[in-house]
């Protein structure tokens, strides 16, 4: 199968497309044929050495192949699977210890990350659903404890984890502002955001203190963002190497989201995915082999919504 692979550690251009064997799926595993992948920032600084992941990593892992979630359809069940079906199309993301990657023709996945996608719904869309949906129910809802009536801010909230924290909270009956820069606001708008261009405005004069800070982009934002919580307020940065001993010290609750699969509540919330009800942005789809075009672009900072690899 075609897959796209790193070797080593390093810039976009270590990602190469490669033939290698299309896996055996072990226990508790499905083959999946892979429709599309998700690409996400972790997947550049998986690439470049710089996450947890990647450190965890050894020589036995590589070739490596990158991508962290996807969508296809399931080709073969692994010794004593049951719960999907053959021909079933799934989506879902492997927890962070497993080693399959989704950017390639065949993944082997645990049976225990992956949800159906609704019938006829876009497979594309489902490519980019998993880890950014399950990473903005963990930030919004489990750490965030988000509720009727409080005011809410999220920083990038036109990324991909942005545009769905953006909609969890408001579906929570919070009153939500996010931040992004002055080609975003129409999307912040079309969200349901009270929208702030932090190009041009200071978040702290342009919205209220907040009962809950989802802060995406952490360098700029963090440390002006615990002055801008209410008393009691708390605050979830996503970056996962982000320092959260500033808010410790002040005894400020913070989080960074730490999550394995949640196939269940992924599985729930896909109608409303698949209806457009809660609305995945897909900013960009490209074949297997602009893969780095997708890291280079995830790189800057500024990508919106997700970019997702069509790998049927
Ligand atoms: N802990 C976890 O498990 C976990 C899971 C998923 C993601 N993450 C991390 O969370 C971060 C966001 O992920 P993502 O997938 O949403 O990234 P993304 O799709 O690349 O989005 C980043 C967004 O941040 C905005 N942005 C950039 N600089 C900003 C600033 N100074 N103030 C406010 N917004 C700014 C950008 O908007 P503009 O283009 O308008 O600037 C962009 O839309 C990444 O660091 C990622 O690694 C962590």
């Amino acid at each position: 199968m075609r897959a796209a692979l790193i070797d080593r550690f390093g810039g976009p251009e270590e990602l190469h497309i490669g033939e290698v064997p299309v896996p055996e799926p072990s226990a508790g595993e499905v083959l999946v044929r892979m429709l599309s992948a998700g690409t996400n920032p972790l997947d550049y600084k998986i690439r470049d050495g710089s996450s947890g992941m990647a450190k965890k990593l050894t020589a036995d892992d590589f070739p490596l192949i990158l991508g962290r979630e996807g969508c296809g359809v399931v080709e073969a069940l692994g010794p004593g699977v049951s719960g999907l079906e053959v021909g079933q199309t799934v989506f879902g993301m492997p927890a962070l210890t497993h080693r399959a990657g989704c950017y390639a023709e065949y993944a082997a996945l645990p049976v225990n990350c992956l949800a159906p996608v609704p019938v006829d719904a876009d497979p594309i869309v489902f490519g980019g659903t998993a880890l950014v949906l399950s990473t903005a129910l963990t930030a919004a809802i489990d750490q965030g404890r988000v509720s009727e009536g409080e005011n809410v801010l999220i920083h990038g909230g036109t990324g991909g984890v942005g545009q769905l924290a953006v909609q969890l909270c408001r579906r929570a009956g919070a009153q939500v502002w996010a931040t992004a820069s002055t080609r975003n606001q129409d999307r912040l708008v079309d969200l349901g955001a009270n929208p702030i261009d932090y190009s041009t405005q200071d978040f702290t004069q342009a919205s209220p203190k907040m009962d809950l800070i989802i802060d995406g982009a952490y360098f700029d934002t963090f440390l002006p963002s615990l002055d801008h919580l209410v008393e009691g307020g708390r605050i979830v940065v996503l970056p996962s190497l982000a320092d959260l001993t500033p808010a410790k010290e002040r005894g400020i609750e913070a989080h960074i989201p730490v999550f394995g699969p949640m196939p269940d509540r992924l599985a729930e919330l896909a109608p409303d995915v698949a209806s457009g009800a809660l609305s995945i942005e897909v900013a960009e789809v490209l074949p297997l082999d602009r893969v780095a075009d997708a890291h280079r672009q995830l790189e800057t900072g500024h990508s919106r919504g997700k970019i997702i690899l069509d790998l049927r």
